[in-house]
């Protein structure tokens, strides 16, 4: 198949890139290198995908309109994984104008281009964010009410209503994925896995935010595959949550790196506003529709995050 991912060059999008050059694809990835973080890094990135095979690259940034067209008429694209964002709950308290335009008007100018020069399948990322504060259960696609508590959800939430519209206008076949916090090697620096390897690495200590909280913490491997999954699928339009499973506390992540830091330091901070107290996958339509399995425990996860850290500072 001819694939764009946008976002190519982030965390997710270069594991992703490297399983599809590996099954022969045709890969464009198109990338700003956007400064949210060091753009070094994604280029480091790039260079680890090309051990998978060759693939075109275009650095564009998708926001601006002509330069998003111009992406689409270098060929006629079969798929569109959708991945280019600004990314990061944090961050969206303190500038929520900008994730309307990274992860609206972006989505909307690639929904147009998709739809306009007839692209038959366009897969969108989205994420857990967009359920709310409301993970005492398993989180199941259809228990989504808009009622989000940061920008970033919120934006996300908006785009996949967005992908919607454009489904309905255009009619190429969408999939909205919902990744649940995502960890592994290349992981993005500013989230609470990769943080707490780099700087337990260094002999750091490692800050927590509020208490009780818990994530269904997915491995890269498994993000990849729930793709995989997906692109050799037919639906009309269909959203799906990747994801683990299975919630894991603050304090079973923290035993987990304490077995390879046992005199690490923690830190306890206030609540951050804008992070959900828990996430938990309903990950049963998933395995029923794509055969998506997740496979890697927290335990072999943080291992290979350890390792992984261990051989960056060798
Ligand atoms: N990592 C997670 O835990 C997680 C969880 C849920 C959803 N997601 C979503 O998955 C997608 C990928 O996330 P990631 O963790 O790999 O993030 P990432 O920041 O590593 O990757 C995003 C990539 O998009 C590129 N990009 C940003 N703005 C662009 C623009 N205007 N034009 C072109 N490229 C642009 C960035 O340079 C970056 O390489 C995002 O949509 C994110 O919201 C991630």
């Amino acid at each position: 198949m001819r694939i764009l991912v946008t976002g190519g060059a982030g965390f997710i999008g270069s594991h992703l890139c490297s399983r599809l050059l590996r099954e022969n694809h045709e890969v464009t990835i198109v990338d700003n290198f956007d400064p949210y973080y060091d753009p070094g890094r994604k280029k480091k990135q790039l260079e680890l995908v090309k051990r998978a095979g060759n693939f075109q690259f275009i650095q564009a940034d998708l926001m601006d309109k002509q330069a998003c067209r111009k992406v689409f008429q270098t060929k006629r694209f079969d798929v569109v994984i959708h991945l280019a964002a600004l990314p990061g709950v944090a961050y969206s308290v303190k500038e929520p104008l900008a994730y309307v335009h990274y992860d609206i008007e972006m989505t909307i100018n690639v929904l147009k281009c998709a739809g306009e020069t007839g692209v038959s399948h366009v897969i969108f990322s989205s994420s857990s964010s967009v359920y709310g504060n409301k993970a005492d259960k398993p989180l199941a696609e259809d228990m989504v009410d808009g009622k989000v508590v940061s920008p970033y959800a919120a934006s996300k939430y908006g785009a996949e209503s967005f992908c919607h519209s454009f489904q309905h206008l255009y009619g190429f076949q969408l999939s909205i994925l919902r990744f649940f916090t995502v960890y592994g090697p290349w992981a993005r620096p500013d989230m609470a896995i990769p943080k707490f390897a780099e700087r337990l690495s260094k002999g750091l200590p490692i800050e927590i935010y509020g208490s009780g909280t818990s994530r269904d913490y997915t491995y890269i491997d498994d993000i990849v595959d729930g793709v995989h999954a997906v692109l050799n699928t037919n639906h009309e339009n269909e959203t799906f949550n990747i994801g683990y499973g299975e919630p894991i506390s603050m304090e079973r992540l923290l035993d987990n790196f304490r077995k390879f830091y046992p005199d690490m330091e923690v830190i306890q901070k206030p609540w951050r506003t804008g992070d959900v107290v828990s996430t938990w996958a309903d990950i049963a339509k998933a395995e029923t529709r794509l055969g998506y399995k997740s496979k890697v425990s927290i335990k072999d996860g943080i291992e290979k995050v350890v390792r992984w850290i261990g051989s960056c500072s060798d």
